[in-house]
């Protein structure tokens, strides 16, 4: 019998080595590996000489807003943004308008995303005076932002936090949590105050206040986007696999505060960026030290109009969804990340981090969400991005690595600048745990 597609001659990454191989889909999954002229009949064959076949990342934290801030971003043009940047599966955080702390809104999120998707969605809650239990099966995780609480009057003094790490624990689902110990009484009227009051020590305190709370072994923390050295290190000295992980976004690794002089919103977001030494001790940490899980955009999108406002009244928060594959992997192709932990941390990491079966791994009987990569010279370009967000602290950068064809479930999404199918047809949502 005839397999649904084959993907002929192109580029896999086996025992961290580049090889050439066909790879043959069939109802949405992986059937096998074929060597040059062994590829089994198929019904269409893509070819991919020259295009490296690689797992579609997974991103664990993006802001996908839609709802009541549809002119931010929706479930549209957010899914496009991750299908255009071979992102096969992103996981929407809580703090949309309104809030997911009920089912009411969370189903109201999935009827949008249902209907609007172009590849996977899977979705956190955040955490009511009240937890809304029934939420439970349908999402991945529980999100707070102690802050920047979700419900308002809620200090995240440490029994706040125990009963949080204790709740996720009892559904068995990880905490993540925005490590920032300030409060929302201090706000910042310039932009050197932003920078103080959510500085390192912020970061790492409220890093310590979470590890003092869990008690419970099993209890799973993950750390949102790690932004400072000193927060590695504090990881490192309790790295537990699987009960303590931790995320990093590109603009952390590869941008500091010091590039951007100019007074408006275009690199303002938060965690802020910070010195030369914490972004190359981020990347240290994620390729030579293992303190780092995963690779996360943090896709944040608000009105272009709104990041050209001065620092201080400008929103916090970037696009990224259309970055974070073409600026990883000139890392991997100018030698300074490995596929290993390319493959570790964009892929199968956010998938055992999230319990999601089946993702983030090129092996038989697995989804069929795959990217292929050309490896080519352009230059990022905010203009081009399908998120409605086009201001980008990135722009203008140069890049080795270009989405050619998504692959979502099997069946091919997104080629060369092109959607060839309409929204709601492909992924699944939500995407639930085993
Ligand atoms: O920069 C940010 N933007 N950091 C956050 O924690 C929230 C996010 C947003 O939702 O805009
Ligand atoms: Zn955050
Ligand atoms: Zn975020």
């Amino acid at each position: 019998m005839d397999v649904d597609i084959v993907l002929i001659d192109g580029i896999v990454i086996v025992n961290d080595r580049e090889t050439v191989r066909s790879l043959a889909i069939d109802r949405g999954k992986i059937e096998g590996f074929y060597k040059h002229g062994e590829e089994p009949e198929s019904k269409r064959s893509i070819d991919c000489r020259g295009l490296y076949i690689l797992p579609g990342l997974i991103d664990m934290h993006v802001h996908l807003r839609d709802l009541n801030q549809s002119e931010k971003e929706d479930y549209e043009t957010g899914t496009m943004a991750a299908a255009a940047g071979g992102i096969t599966t992103v996981v929407d955080m809580p703090n949309s308008s309104p809030p997911v702390l009920t089912r009411e809104v969370l189903d109201q999120k999935i009827t949008s995303a249902t209907t609007k998707r172009y590849v996977n969605v899977g979705f956190y809650a955040g955490i009511a005076e009240r937890f809304d239990t029934s939420m439970v099966p349908d999402i991945l995780g529980l999100k707070v932002y102690p802050h920047s609480p979700l419900t308002d009057g809620v200090n995240y003094d440490i029994e706040r936090i125990r009963n949080c790490v204790q709740l996720a624990n009892k559904h068995n689902l990880p905490l993540l949590f925005h490590p920032d110990s300030s409060t929302e009484d201090e706000k910042p009227e310039t932009r050197e105050e932003f920078f103080l009051i959510h500085s390192c020590e912020s970061e790492v305190n409220s890093l310590q206040a979470f590890l003092d709370a869990k008690v419970e072994y099993e209890a799973r923390l993950h750390v949102c986007h790690v932004s400072c050295a000193a927060t590695t290190r504090l990881i490192l000295e309790h790295r537990a696999e699987h009960t303590l992980t931790a995320e990093v976004t590109p603009h952390h690794i590869f941008l500091s505060g010091g590039d951007f002089s100019h007074d408006d919103g275009v690199a303002k977001m938060l965690p802020p960026l910070r010195s030369p030494y914490d972004s190359q001790m981020l990347a240290q940490a994620l390729c030579k030290k293992c303190a780092i899980d995963c690779v996360v955009s943090d896709h944040a999108p608000h009105i272009n109009s709104e990041k050209t406002m001065p620092f201080i009244e400008a929103p916090s928060g970037i696009p990224g969804l259309e970055t974070t594959l073409p600026l990883i992997l000139t890392e991997v192709f100018e030698g300074r990340i490995s596929w290993v932990d390319f493959l570790r941390c964009c892929c199968s990491g956010p998938a055992m981090i999230l319990g999601i079966p089946s993702k983030g791994i090129l092996t038989e009987g697995y989804d069929a969400d795959i990217v292929l990569v050309r490896r080519q010279e352009w230059y990022i370009s905010g203009a081009d991005f399908y998120s409605k967000a086009k201001i980008t602290p990135f722009e203008g950068r140069r890049v080795l690595a270009k989405p050619v064809t998504t692959i979502v479930g099997g069946e091919v999404v997104y080629h060369e600048g092109r959607f060839m199918v309409g929204p709601g047809i492909v992924g699944r949502v939500p995407i639930r745990k085993v």
